[in-house]
């Protein structure tokens, strides 16, 4: 059976991928930031996996104002690398996993959360930099990523957004889908955006260090909690955009210790804040599911 083995979660920074297509990544601004990876790349390259099934949120780039799905299942072949006005970035166009993809529609849809597919999906700085962040700068010689990987798209972007415990519950399901797979696959799960950033308005660069720190214990440590926080905390403490953390909650739900009848705890592998990246503070946290 297909299971997930740990779930990744990080901020997905659009400058961060630009230091790293630009080869800045030494140079003095960027240099603690991804020393803060470093481990994550390790850890990453000793036990791949097969899929890594990625929350992230579309930036008006696939979606426009004129359709706005609340969760949108990348159910297709192949992604293509979006165009976000300067070019596509350059790394490889992102392969799906269609089987496991309908497989866990049929479930989760099922399960009565009501997804919308999408299989034309261009891929934008929300997917493509925390696989960067995590995969590595650019190898010209290698032209695929080390695993499949199926986007589930969120919106945060407009108003109404899905809440903590609307993601804490659809993490579940696709835990219960995943492990009723019938192939033998190792699946990660990866949470991103955030963490405290606000890119507009009279509050432009803010930064909440001390809420930041605390949302991440609150999530490790007592899940249904930090799930019942309400939207306008993460707007008013973290900032508008700080509203893309509820993805991370879907990646929590679907850990062992979050299913019924709950699994072990998780095992926090790597835990990482930095600021600045641009105008954001920049999260990072690996949890395993230890053997039962
Ligand atoms: C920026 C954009 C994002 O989507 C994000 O999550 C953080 C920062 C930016 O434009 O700087
Ligand atoms: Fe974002």
């Amino acid at each position: 059976m297909a299971r997930i083995t740990a779930s990744v979660y990080t901020s997905h920074v659009p400058a961060i991928g630009v230091a790293m297509d630009l080869a800045k990544t030494t140079e003095d601004y960027w240099r603690p930031l991804f020393a803060g990876y470093e481990y994550s790349r390790a850890w990453l390259r000793q036990a791949p996996p097969d899929v890594v099934f990625l929350v992230y949120n579309d930036h008006a780039t696939a979606f426009s104002l004129d359709l706005i799905p609340t969760f949108a299942l990348g159910t297709a072949a192949a992604f293509p690398i979006a165009d976000e006005g300067w070019g596509p970035r350059p790394v490889p166009p992102v392969e799906g996993h269609p089987e496991l993809a309908a497989h866990i529609a049929q479930c989760v849809i099922q399960d009565d959360f009501d997804l919308t597919l999408a299989n034309h999906l261009p891929v934008d700085h929300g997917l493509t930099v925390p696989l960067s962040l995590m995969c590595g700068e650019r190898d010209p010689k290698r032209d695929r990523w080390p695993f499949r990987v199926i986007p589930l798209a969120v919106n945060v972007v407009l108003y109404p957004v899905p809440s903590g415990r609307r993601c804490l519950e659809l993490g579940r399901a696709i835990r219960r889908a995943v492990e009723s797979f019938d192939e033998d696959l190792n699946v990660q799960i990866w949470g991103t955006g955030g963490m405290s950033h606000q890119l507009q308005g009279a509050r432009a660069g803010l930064i909440n260090r001390a809420w930041d720190n605390a949302w991440l214990d609150r999530m490790i440590d007592d899940p249904e909690g930090c799930a019942a926080i309400p939207h306008v905390e993460y707007v008013r403490e973290a900032g508008s955009e700080g509203i893309e953390l509820v993805m991370w909650l879907i990646a929590r739900g679907a850990m062992a210790d979050c299913a019924r009848p709950a699994g072990p705890r998780p095992r926090v592998v790597h835990r990482f804040y930095h600021v600045p990246a641009s105008n954001t503070a920049v999260g990072h946290l690996i949890l395993e599911n230890t053997i039962a």
